[in-house]
Order: structure tokens, then sequence, then C-alpha cells
């Protein structure tokens, strides 16, 4: 099978193309708007017959026809992700998020290609902090961000494309990703760098914010059993019912590191903050056999910490550029 990954040299991006080059024969080819991860040593696992790194944009329409015309599969991933973002300057992400899902479409309707849509379990909004509530997959849609309302105008694209169209695709909703390479403007990177660099974790209002961690080799393996065995026209949601508060997170990175409570500076909170989330996985464990290893979340955390000392070079020229962006959004 040829798989074209779009957004392939983002977080989850690069972590799905080392994981499909390990555990499938697939050819793989990773489309992105980096310039400098075109080439494949970038990804950090040396060239691979298997794999080819494209440089391209899911808005340019052309582009995205001609690459999708050499595939049988796409995994759409690439997209504008971060909330804070996408409330200072929602406009990339109405064009990347919803336009350049719909010019995927238009190639998977042309081509007959099978879809697998990447979305997030924001575009059901908020759960209140003190319920056992969960999403499923029948959850109204009630996104609170620009950010979130993208991605759920972009799930309703592709349901809209599978009724009308009968196009081959399937959702999945994931809830909050960990592991390598993900950027430094994102939670739980930005607290490990500031702390390694001697700066305090900067906690948005009092940090009882909960959000359900999954290790993203998880989420790896749970898009593999979908594209593999899910049901054409199927939503999934994808974690590990595993919740933590922003606040336990941070004394969890305090702890690990042996520093103490005045590493903590509580910062103006998020304007519409989402209070928590939290993903009932039980359609993928019943539907799709899905059964991700049990982990160890502190010691997923201490690893997470030792690979950000060891790889300063993927953050360190971006991490100056980020925190003067956060400076100005947290006077
Ligand atoms: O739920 C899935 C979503 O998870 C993905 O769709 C998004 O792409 C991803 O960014 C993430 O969204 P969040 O807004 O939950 O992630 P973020 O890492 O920005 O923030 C996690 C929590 O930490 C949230 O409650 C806000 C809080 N926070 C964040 C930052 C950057 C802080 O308290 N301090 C911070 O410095």
């Amino acid at each position: 099978m040829r798989v074209l990954v779009t957004g392939s040299a983002g977080f989850i991006g690069r972590n799905l193309i080392e994981y499909l080059l390990k555990n499938t024969n697939w050819q793989i080819i990773g489309m992105d708007i980096s310039p400098q991860m075109l080439s494949p040593e970038k990804y950090g696992f040396g060239p691979n017959p298997r794999f080819t790194p494209l440089y391209g944009d899911i808005l340019d329409r052309v582009k995205v026809f001609d690459v999708c015309s050499s595939v049988d599969s796409v995994i759409h991933l690439a997209a504008e992700t971060h909330n804070d973002n996408s409330i200072q300057d929602p406009e990339k992400f109405v064009y990347t998020n919803i336009v350049g899902t719909f010019h995927l479409l238009e190639a998977v309707r042309n081509f007959k290609l099978r879809f697998h849509h990447i979305s997030t379990d924001e575009v059901f909004g908020d759960l209140p902090l003190d319920a056992r509530d969960k999403f499923r997959e029948n959850s109204s849609y009630n996104p609170s961000s620009p950010y979130s309302a993208s991605k759920a105008s972009s799930d309703h694209l592709v349901r809209a494309w599978i009724r009308t169209y009968g196009i081959a695709a399937t959702i999945s909703n994931c809830s909050n990703n960990y592991g390598p390479f993900q950027d430094v403007e994102k939670f739980i990177p930005r607290q490990i760098t500031n702390l390694l660099m001697g700066f305090p974790a900067k906690i948005y209002g009092n940090g009882a914010n909960v959000r359900d961690w999954i290790n993203v080799e998880d989420h790896c393996s749970a898009i593999v059993a979908i594209l593999e065995n899910g049901r054409i026209g199927e939503t999934y949601l994808v974690g590990t019912e595993n919740e933590y508060s922003n606040l336990e997170i941070a004394h969890s990175l305090l702890r690990i590191l042996g520093l103490d409570e005045s590493f903590i500076q509580f910062v103006q909170d998020r304007p519409g903050h989402d209070l928590r989330y939290c993903i009932d996985n039980s359609k993928m464990v019943r539907e799709l056999s899905w059964s991700p290893p049990r982990r160890d979340f502190t010691k997923d955390l201490d690893c997470l910490i030792s690979w950000y000392s060891n790889n300063i070079e993927f953050w360190q020229e971006r991490k100056s550029h980020v925190e003067h962006h956060y400076r100005n959004l947290e006077m």
C-alpha cells in the first residue's frame, strides 16, 4: 500500500512515520510545509527506501491532486494545532484546517482513495471538572476555540463527503498526546524546557484544568488499527483514560527534577479555557481489539525530561521565539 501522510514533519507526523516504518510494510510519502524536513536524516531515523519526504502545502490544490494521484490511502494530520495561536491569529486555522481538508477530500473523491482524518477530542467542547462524564462517538459537537471550531468544521466536511459522495473515510478524535518531538509551545514540553533552563513552570489560571494524556505511540497504533480494520464512515475516539490536572503534572515534573514549589508560577488564564477532556475508548477496544500497553505516566514524564535534555538542538532556537510570544500574552 502507498500511503500519503500529510503533516509528516509535525510532532504526531514524525512519530507516525517512524511507527509505520517499524510496524508495517507500507510505502510512505510524507508531505509537509517545513522545507528543512525534506531531508530524511532530519527525521532522526536516516534514509529508508520506503519513505519519501515531500515539500507541499495542503492549501496548494494542484500539489495535493498531484501527490494524491500516486497513492492508495491518505492519513491526514496536517493542521494548525495550538489553541493559544488560534486565539491570537485565527485566520491560518480557518484556511489550513478547513480549506486544506477540503482540497484533500476533493482529491480523495477524484482518485477514489482510502482517507483517514485525524481530529481532536476538543471538537466536543469540555466536560465539568467534578463529573465522571466522558466524550463518546455520539457526543455533540460544541467547540470552544477557533482551533477546535476549525477542526470541528473539517470533521463535518469529512462526514458530508462520506454521505454525499460515498468516499471511503474514517475519522479519529484523540486526546492530548505526549512524546518526543512535541513543540515547546505545548504544555508538557514548555514546562520541561522551562525547568531545564532554570525558569518556573507557567500554569494558566489555577491549574485545575484536566487533560487525558496519551503516549503518541499509542495514538499511532490506533491510527493503523483504524486504517486496517475500521469500518468505513465511522468515527473512533482514541484515548487511554489517563486524566491529570495541569498542576498535578507540574508537581510531577518538579518531583522528578528535585525542585520546589517556587518553580511554579501561575499566569493569566487562556480565554475560554476548556475545563476537562476525557475519552471513552470502548469502541476502539471492542471493535478493533485495540489494546495499548499499560504505561506508567510518571516514568514516561521522566523519559521525556531525558529526551528534551538530550535533544537541545531540537528546541533551543525555537524556545526563545516561543517564549517571546508568550511574554506578550502573560503580562
Ligand atoms: O485534546 C487534544 C488537543 O490537545 C489537541 O487537539 C491540540 O492540538 C493540543 O494542543 C492539545 O490542546 P490543549 O489546549 O489541551 O494543549 P496545550 O498543550 O496547549 O495545553 C494543555 C493544558 O495546559 C491546557 O489546559 C492549557 C494548559 N497550559 C498550557 C500551556 C502552553 C498551561 O497551563 N500553561 C502553558 O504554558
